[in-house]
């Protein structure tokens, strides 16, 4: 015997009477909607939020892409490091650049060459520091291990190289005066 349908009025049976509807159930009071129309609704409005999450996420990160690949040398302060001449080839000189906050060094690396870079390791911002004996830029977090000519990861989890710090020389003194990723 099926259900009477909550909603449609009863017929009269033979002897006259007319059989009481059962009360609807409470869910069905607070969401009144058919079922099939419910499915319908739902499946589209999920299908629109997901189109447009995917557009959205799309494009921020095509936008990111893009300015990551513009972003140049950031100009910083124009910052006197050291001597060259006081710095003995295969040595280090630290200082703090572009503020006072941001640790850096200068290498003067085997062949007379110089380059600084900045010491917030590019994995999780841990102080880097030069090892002189193996000539390399080591995290002591997780065992990054850094290439003193260009700043390349080499070892452990860091996949970017260090931020370089552009050097300008006049006369024996080098000076800092920018920092790019
Ligand atoms: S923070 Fe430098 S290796 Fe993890």
């Amino acid at each position: 015997m099926s259900e009477p349908t909550p909603g449609v009025s009863q017929q009269p049976g033979p002897s006259g009477h007319v059989p009481e509807s059962p009360p609807l159930e409470r869910w069905r009071l607070t969401f009144p909607f058919h079922w099939d129309a419910d499915e319908l609704v739902s499946r589209r409005e999920l299908l629109y939020f997901t189109v447009y999450a995917s557009v959205t996420m799309f494009s921020t990160t095509f936008l990111l892409a893009i300015l990551g690949a513009l972003r140049k040398a950031e100009a910083g302060p124009v910052v006197a490091i050291a001597r060259m001449s006081e710095i003995p080839e295969g040595g280090a000189h630290y200082f703090d650049y572009p503020g006072p906050e941001d640790q850096a060094v200068l290498l003067h690396l085997p062949g007379g060459r110089f380059v600084a870079y900045s010491l917030r390791c590019t994995h999780l911002s841990c102080a880097v520091y030069f090892q002189p004996d193996r000539q390399s830029l080591i995290c002591p977090c997780h065992h990054g291990v850094f290439e003193p000519e260009t700043g390349d990861p080499i070892a452990g989890p860091p996949r970017r190289r260090l931020e370089q710090i552009a050097l300008r020389q006049e006369g024996d003194v080098l000076y800092a005066v920018a920092i790019s990723p």
